[in-house]
């Protein structure tokens, strides 16, 4: 599968030829100056919770594209709202089939509300499960003894996990969870972005190297294979 970061938690992964584009959140983050929000490409749209660093761009690019959004009842109806029409909503728990494969949302240990304060749902996190490979993308959240239940889907070739600390999890706790899902290859997001999440990043991976896993950290605007 084919990955792409576009900086703190919005990536898109390329899954049997759809392009997935998580929790997009470009042009209010600075470090991801260089990426043209309006040149994206994605045929869904999946958002973990309401924060603004997660939710930021998702109206316009929802809009250019005329990919679903896939996220919590509440922030479809928000989206609904604002004029954005190709919507799935769903809540934790929940498993939707799609043309390149399976979408769960589950379960996050964290808050969510729109920037003005209002409620947005309960914050989630995303597994796909398809042909060519599962993995989970985490969202926002902290170490939960619910991470253990991931293991009851297929094997994760990768995962996404939050490795700032702070807001998340932090590069420790992140290598726990790595354990709860039995998962050795972590894409760490939401770190560097903001005051409270900078990380030494040679430090968080050499920690990963340390107990045999690997942390893949992207730069931004780069595209790997996994
Ligand atoms: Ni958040
Ligand atoms: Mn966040």
């Amino acid at each position: 599968m084919k990955i792409t970061n576009y900086g703190h938690s919005c990536f898109s992964v390329e899954v049997k030829g759809k392009k997935l584009l998580f929790d997009p959140f470009i042009s209010s983050n600075p470090l991801a100056k260089e990426i043209d929000a309006e040149s994206i490409e994605a045929d869904y749209i999946l958002i973990s919770h309401g924060h603004e660093d997660h939710i930021g761009d998702a109206v316009a690019i929802a809009e250019q594209t005329k990919a679903m959004v896939i996220t919590n009842y509440e922030i479809v109806n928000w989206l609904n709202a604002q004029g954005v029409k190709n919507t799935h909503p769903m809540n934790i728990g929940g498993s939707l089939g799609l043309d390149f494969g399976r979408v769960s949302f589950v379960q996050a240990s964290h808050s969510s509300s729109f920037s003005d304060g209002s409620y947005a749902g309960e914050a989630g996190g995303f597994i796909i499960e398809s042909q060519e490979g599962s993995f989970y993308f985490a969202g926002d959240t902290g170490l939960t003894t619910d991470m253990k239940l991931i293991t009851e889907f297929k094997d994760l070739l990768f995962s996404f996990l939050p490795i700032g600390g702070n807001y998340t999890m932090d590069t420790q706790s992140a290598i726990m969870a790595s354990d709860f899902i039995k998962c050795r290859t972590i894409i760490g997001m939401h770190y560097d972005t903001f005051e409270h999440i900078q990380i030494d990043q040679k430090d968080a991976v050499e920690q990963f190297s340390a107990v045999q896993k690997e942390l893949v950290l992207i730069d931004i605007g780069k595209t790997i294979n996994l």
